[in-house]
């Protein structure tokens, strides 16, 4: 009996972990909001290479760039098509994830770069920075191009 009880528990616990998941635009929303915390912070940093905002927070910036880039997989393992993801997200994941780990490899790295020297970061550092490559590919370019 034990043993059965645990195994309700258990089933409970993934039913309630897949619904976490359940709504469609609740998987867009939130990758896209994890998609937006490193465009915001790629924008902070152009402001501050542009001498339009103070240096001091830099290399924190780019440390939140590093420690989202792991979350956008979780982000995006859903398949849940939509919002301005192309379906050849899923169809081509494993090109896909390699692209998102060759991210989370290269955000490190500048952000270690950045502790050590706040030259380290530069505009074509930035610009080597996977993203915009990944959105050509998979992304169904914004009406209106912010950039
Ligand atoms: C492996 C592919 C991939 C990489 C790498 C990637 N992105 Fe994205 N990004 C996407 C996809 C796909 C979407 C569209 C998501 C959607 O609309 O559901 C997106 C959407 C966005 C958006 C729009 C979010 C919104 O408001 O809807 C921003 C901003 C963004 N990415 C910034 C970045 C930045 C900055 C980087 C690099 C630091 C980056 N992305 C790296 C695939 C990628």
């Amino acid at each position: 009996v034990r043993n059965l009880s645990r195994a309700f528990a258990f089933a409970a616990l993934l039913a309630a972990s897949a619904s976490a998941w359940a709504d469609p635009q609740d998987t867009i929303d939130y990758r896209r909001h994890v998609m937006k915390t490193m465009g915001e912070q790629v924008a902070a940093i152009r402001m501050i290479l542009e001498k339009k905002a103070p240096a001091d927070n830099l290399a924190v910036h780019v440390a939140v760039i590093a420690a989202t880039a792991p979350q956008a997989k979780k982000a995006f393992e859903p398949q849940v098509p939509g919002g301005n993801a192309k379906p050849a997200v899923w169809a081509d994941w494993a090109d896909f994830s390699k692209r998102l780990d060759s991210l989370v490899a290269a955000t490190d790295e500048l952000a270690k770069a950045a502790k050590g020297s706040a030259a380290a970061v530069t505009g074509a550092k930035l610009q080597a920075l996977p993203c915009q490559g990944c959105h050509e590919t998979y992304r169904v370019p914004p009406k209106a191009p912010p950039k």
